[in-house]
């Protein structure tokens, strides 16, 4: 059972996890980091010791959750003394379990699929926790976590968490950098970038009831080649945007004339 944890990393992951472990009542023993800024102010926050050398890492936690980035875990996690009856687990999209099996017999992933923005409040028990583990004792232990923390888990293999973390690119990430172009657009003409907002609101509440693909509308669609042409003569300057525009225009004709058998 999993009643105390070390957390590495302090940044946006672990910031979050750190709240809602304190408010499951999981005992957070210490914090290590090393950003002495965040990491201090993350221990401060769950009132336990904070620490940026590795050999300061405390023995006796009963796992230890890595959320730094991907070399960083397996640098930190090689530098670590082994751990043979200790948890170890990390948080990353596209990193595999095994980077800890010289130290412990007893490792796994809580894969959060979820953005996290350290200004954005989050309810942390609407999170998905993608749950893998190197043993059934361990898997065991995670979903109990998991419970605690109220959260829905899914046991994932590492092949298919990796198809997950390439869906919360497209789906997450790029639609993120598109609304960031379309504010973009709306400043360079000196629009309110308030006028958007609605119209994503809007956008999101469609594709969550309707889905995706019952979602799309826009010129692509229609093939409105003139309005098309309008969009990319404003953007003939900027070779990026009109790139992008080309190449989403013809993803989105393509998968609706491939649906309608044209
Ligand atoms: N953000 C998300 O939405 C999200 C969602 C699901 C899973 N994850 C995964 O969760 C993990 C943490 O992500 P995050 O978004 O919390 O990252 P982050 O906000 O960038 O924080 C990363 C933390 O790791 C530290 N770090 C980076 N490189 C390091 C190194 N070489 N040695 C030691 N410490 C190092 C950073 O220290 P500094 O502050 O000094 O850089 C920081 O404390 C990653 O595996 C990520 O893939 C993220």
């Amino acid at each position: 059972m999993i009643n105390s944890v070390v957390v590495l990393g302090s940044g946006k992951v672990s910031y979050h996890l750190v709240r809602a472990l304190l408010r499951s009542g999981i005992n957070i023993k210490q914090i290590f980091s090393r950003n002495n800024n965040t990491g201090s102010q993350l221990a401060g926050l769950a009132n336990c010791g904070f620490v940026n050398e590795v050999s300061d890492i405390l023995p006796d936690a009963d796992a230890y959750i890595f959320s730094m980035n991907d070399d960083a875990d397996k640098v930190v996690s090689q530098k670590l003394k082994t751990r043979k009856n200790k948890i170890f687990i990390h948080t990353a999209g596209s990193l595999g379990m095994n980077i800890f099996e010289s130290k412990t017999e007893n490792y796994g992933v809580f894969y959060p699929f979820q953005t996290f923005s350290q200004s954005t409040d989050l309810d942390f028990s609407k999170v998905p926790l993608c749950i893998e583990a190197s043993n059934p004792e361990t898997l065991e232990n995670l979903k109990i976590l998991s419970e605690k923390l109220s959260c829905k888990y899914y046991e994932i293999t590492e092949d298919k968490r990796k198809i997950l973390h390439l869906t919360g690119v497209f789906a997450c990430n790029f639609m993120n950098h598109c609304v960031y172009l379309g504010e973009e657009i709306l400043k360079g003409a000196d629009i309110s970038e308030e006028i958007i907002k609605p119209l994503l609101e809007q956008s999101f509440y469609k594709i969550l009831s309707q889905g995706a693909f019952s979602s799309q509308t826009g010129p692509a669609l229609r093939n409105d080649k003139i309005s098309m042409e309008k969009h990319l003569e404003y953007l003939q300057d900027n070779k990026n945007l009109s790139d992008i525009y080309s190449l989403l225009s013809e993803s989105i004709f393509k998968t609706y004339n491939k649906e309608n058998g044209e």
